[in-house]
């Protein structure tokens, strides 16, 4: 029997003493941001990362849920030139950090009023291009995509709640088609971080 990652462990605690301080997800996910920061730079996650399968085929690998507030952490892990599509995280608060290789994280402004069932303006607003320690944080429903590097790159995920198959709904967006559609987001795959 192996034990559980030790820096996760401790990452788990940090976060857990957040929620159960903090009453609201801005707020919690605000200070989440920090140690985020901290968990994406240990030398040790970065090197078992070197050996976590790919997430393609729109997959997260789900690492932990917690049993008590609901929050979430995932890993993505990308292949080189991966192309991310447009979408938002419904009602989840999303913290998104970069623990190896480069992303770029694209943001986007709704132009249209929304009142138009299935159609939606898009426009991209911002590019900010990332290395390891870069945390992003996405509010509910802001619209963007995720896009790979040269390289092979993984990320770590903290969720307000559960997202995939079953869950919430989210929005995708097609810029040139100008439409909105609506679907569950990544297959999540239990993956536990071993020593
Ligand atoms: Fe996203």
């Amino acid at each position: 029997m192996g034990t559980q990652l030790a820096v996760l462990e401790r990452f788990i605690r940090e976060l857990r003493s957040i929620w159960s301080t903090n009453a609201d997800n801005q707020s919690r996910m605000e200070k989440a941001k920090g140690a985020l920061e901290r968990f994406v730079m240990e030398p040790s996650l970065k090197a078992h990362s070197a050996d976590w399968p790919s997430t393609e085929g729109h997959k997260n690998l789900l690492l932990y849920v917690d049993p008590d507030f609901d929050f979430v952490i995932n890993a993505v892990v990308r292949v080189p030139g991966r192309k991310g599509s447009i979408h938002d995280h419904a009602d989840a608060w999303v913290l998104y950090g970069l623990l190896d290789g480069t992303e770029s994280l694209e943001r986007y402004d709704r132009i249209d009023d929304g009142s138009k069932e299935g159609y939606a303006e898009v426009k991209l607003s911002s590019v900010t291009t990332g290395t390891q320690g870069k945390v992003d944080l996405v509010p509910p429903r802001a619209i963007h995509a995720e896009q790979g590097g040269d390289n092979r790159s993984v990320a770590i995920i903290v969720r307000s709640q559960k997202l995939g198959q079953g869950t919430v709904l989210q929005g995708r967006y097609d810029p040139a088609a100008r439409t909105r559609t609506e679907g569950y987001g990544p297959t999540q795959v239990p993956f536990e971080l071993m020593a």
